[in-house]
């Protein structure tokens, strides 16, 4: 294979990126399976465990980028999120996409573990070349990084193109989601032919994760869009307290934990007999970035917001009484004969009792992007959602179109991708997709 550059701003690439657009992967692809199997002990082992930190309690986690399904989904959800939607570049073909995943996929085996992109990194390379590492996560700890790559229906098929000879093998689900009513999306924020969420216990961890793989896409892939989260709105394991969202609600308390292998095995991960085969452990991706209009929430009376969530604000149980974590009961009625949980509140909607069993793993961060010139918060909730097929998303979306909460928010980014199987050590991520 070999790799010319032919984007545009691809002529500067001898001088300007540090790293060749084959720099990272001679390290990778050339050293074949040895090359890909990074961890820790690989890493100590070629003595590259540049100045990381002791990690602190808060930062200890490490978690393995190889296995089964990709890390960043079950994963206990960390506090912070950096996601970027990715274009790839005009004119590249198939094989620069195939060895941009490949690039990326060591690249994320290696910064998961608290290491630097490659093995001279950020410092112990050359002084007359740029780093290879950007060098803001020296001496920080893993900090539970994960990093989750996913392909979106135009990688496979763009304005009738096959651009990378993928179009047969595209997913009959994978396709732009249906327009919602109060859909106000913003085309600058919505789709893209690939994604990257890195979610990390610390922001500058996430931040350098994306830094650094967009650097390595340089000339193949760009950033279309991309989106800071803080503060989990979700939780995938019974031990993580349930978090709150941006209207003060406990957010997450219905979701579907990572030791509930039955529900994840029929609401989230794509089994062998769907279709098509490569996708087989793998999940698709929803991304709605949905603005909250918090001042006018913020004036809204307590028992009005807990009608419209359908549960109790400050210890989220149901409406219909009990703890957090006791059962709906729709039926349930006051004394005149009112719904306790009103029909047009979120959780009477969204409740998989109402929409034929439908469940997803919920996955999403608040996010505050700074204020508008009238010197309102520009807040909302950057929802994510895991699921075996976009239809469940879509199903849950319709049911809310009578949701009491849309006065609330407004649907201003959207997108959807297949999130392949997680990557086998030695090989990357997709390659599934490409055998
Ligand atoms: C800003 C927008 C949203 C806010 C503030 C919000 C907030 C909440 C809250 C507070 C709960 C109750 C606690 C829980 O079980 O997690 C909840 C539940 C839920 N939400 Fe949302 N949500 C939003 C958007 C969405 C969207 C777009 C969907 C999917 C289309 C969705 C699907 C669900 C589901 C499936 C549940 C669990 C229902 C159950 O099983 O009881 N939410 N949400």
């Amino acid at each position: 294979m070999t790799h010319t550059p032919h984007d545009p701003h691809a002529g500067s690439a001898a001088e300007a990126p540090g790293l060749s657009r084959r720099g990272l992967l001679g390290l990778a692809i050339g050293a074949g399976a040895a090359g890909l199997a990074v961890g820790a002990g690989a890493g100590a082992a070629s003595g590259v465990a540049i100045g990381r930190a002791q990690a602190t309690d808060a930062t200890a986690a490490v978690y393995d980028f190889f296995g089964a399904h990709q890390a960043g989904i079950t994963t206990p959800v960390q506090d912070h999120l950096h996601f970027a939607a990715f274009d790839m570049m005009a004119r590249t073909d198939r094989d620069d996409l195939v060895s941009l995943l490949q690039d990326w996929s060591y690249a994320a085996s290696r910064i998961t573990q608290g290491l630097d992109v490659s093995a001279t990194g950020a410092v112990g390379g050359a002084p007359e070349a740029p780093p290879d590492d950007t060098g803001e996560a020296l001496g920080l700890a893993a900090s539970g990084l994960t990093i989750t790559f996913g392909f979106g229906p135009t990688l496979f098929e763009s304005d009738g193109v096959d651009r990378y000879g993928i179009a047969a093998r595209r997913p009959a689900g994978l396709k732009r989601l249906p327009a919602f009513l109060g859909d106000a999306l913003d085309p600058a924020a919505s789709g893209g032919d690939l994604f990257i969420q890195a979610c990390a216990d610390d922001p500058q961890v996430a931040v350098h994760a994306i830094r650094n793989l967009s650097r390595i896409a340089f000339g193949r892939a760009r950033i279309r869009w991309s989106q800071l989260g803080f503060g989990r709105t979700s939780r995938t394991t019974a031990a993580q307290s349930t978090p709150r969202n941006l209207f003060g609600f406990k957010d997450g308390t219905a979701n579907i934990l990572a030791t509930d292998t039955a529900a994840l095995d029929e609401h989230v991960w794509v089994v062998a007999s769907d279709e098509p085969a490569w996708m087989a452990g793998g999940s698709y991706l929803v991304a709605r970035k949905i603005a909250m209009l918090i001042e006018t929430w913020d004036r809204v009376r307590l028992s009005e917001q807990n009608a419209i969530v359908g549960r109790d604000k400050g210890a989220g149980a149901p409406l219909s009484g009990g703890d957090e974590f006791t059962e709906p009961d729709f039926d349930a009625t006051d004394a005149a004969g009112r719904p306790l949980i009103p029909v047009t509140s979120h959780v009477h909607l969204a409740h998989p009792e109402r929409n034929d069993g439908t469940r997803m793993l919920r996955r999403g961060y608040n996010f505050v992007d700074g204020n508008n010139e009238l010197g309102r918060l520009d807040a909302g909730l950057f929802f994510l959602s895991y699921q075996r097929s976009p239809d469940q998303f879509v199903r849950v979306q319709r049911a809310l179109s009578t949701d009491a909460m849309n006065e609330y928010i407004r649907h201003v980014g959207s997108g959807v991708w297949a999130v392949p199987p997680g990557a086998q050590p030695g090989s990357f991520v997709g390659a599934t997709l490409f055998a």
